[in-house]
């Protein structure tokens, strides 16, 4: 797994904090209101997103699930809301709920062709699923880390993080083909991002990508893997303003009310 247990950085993942909300209010506009009803939120983070889901969806109980303690450490207290930590990769829980949403967390996980049906096996008959995760493998964003995670191989015992993120249409078909669901859609959606510079790119990237290797490296080891990876953008983007269509995949499944 490419476990970042625990390379977050809750107050560096909140300097994008505007950037990171608005593919999460996309996510909450897939999902229907499920008054009195229950919410999961795996890989829940700060619990700050998931606050507001448990708003807006109306739930009278939500749980949010993360295995970050800096990030659940950085969680206020919310009525209604139980944040608990958890290896969602490894470690499921036994209830149901009417409503579940991931957001930008399934990235995290390995395996999805097998991930995703267990998910939905968390899902109340008629209840709702949404997932939103991070899909750049073809650019310069995700491939000049592994360059840098190339040289840095001895350091991390040869770890390297690759998105176990599938193409759209694969999660189209899973999902077409889950005899569970009765309705399912997924997308793509760009949120592009302008930087003065790529040092915004590194910016950005230290609040996430780069949290696995964090996780690995010493400080000092994991300042001189931030400086090589903005060389590497730099050398491909220049040196100048860039722009990066950071590419995000959707999914959404309603159940059937009876199985
Ligand atoms: C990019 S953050 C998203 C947090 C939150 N969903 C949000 O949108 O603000 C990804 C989160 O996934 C969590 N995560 C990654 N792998 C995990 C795992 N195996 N089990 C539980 N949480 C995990 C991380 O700890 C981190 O808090």
């Amino acid at each position: 797994m490419a476990s970042t247990a625990d390379g977050w950085a809750p107050e560096v993942y909140a300097r994008f904090a505007t950037d990171r909300a608005a593919p999460f209010d996309d996510l909450l506009r897939l999902v229907s209101p499920a008054r009195r009803g229950t919410l999961l939120d795996l890989g829940c983070g700060s619990g700050a997103l998931t606050a507001k889901a448990h708003v807006a969806l109306q739930v009278s109980s939500t749980l949010g699930l993360d295995a970050s303690p800096a990030m659940l450490g950085s969680a206020g207290l919310s009525p209604g809301v139980t944040l608990e930590r958890r290896d969602i990769a490894t470690s499921l829980p036994d209830a149901r709920f009417d409503r579940v949403i991931s957001n930008s967390a399934f990235n995290w996980i390995p395996g999805h062709r097998s991930y995703l049906p267990r998910v939905l096996g968390l899902v109340a008959p008629g209840g709702e699923l949404a997932v939103q995760m991070p899909s750049n493998p073809d650019s310069a964003f995700s491939r000049c880390a592994l360059e840098v995670a190339g040289e840095f191989k001895a350091l991390l015992d040869g770890f390297s993080y690759r998105s176990p993120v599938e193409t759209p249409e694969l999660y189209a078909e899973l999902l077409a083909r889950d005899a569970r669901i009765a309705e399912s859609r997924v997308g793509t959606w760009y949120y592009p991002q302008l930087h003065e510079s790529v040092a915004g790119i590194v910016a950005f990237a230290q609040g996430g990508l780069l949290s696995a290797y964090r996780a690995r490296l010493q400080p000092a080891d994991f300042e001189r893997f931030c400086a090589a990876y903005r060389d590497a953008l730099e050398r491909e983007l220049g040196a100048g303003p860039v722009f990066f269509a950071f590419r995000r995949v959707f999914l959404f499944a309603r159940l059937k009310a009876q199985a």
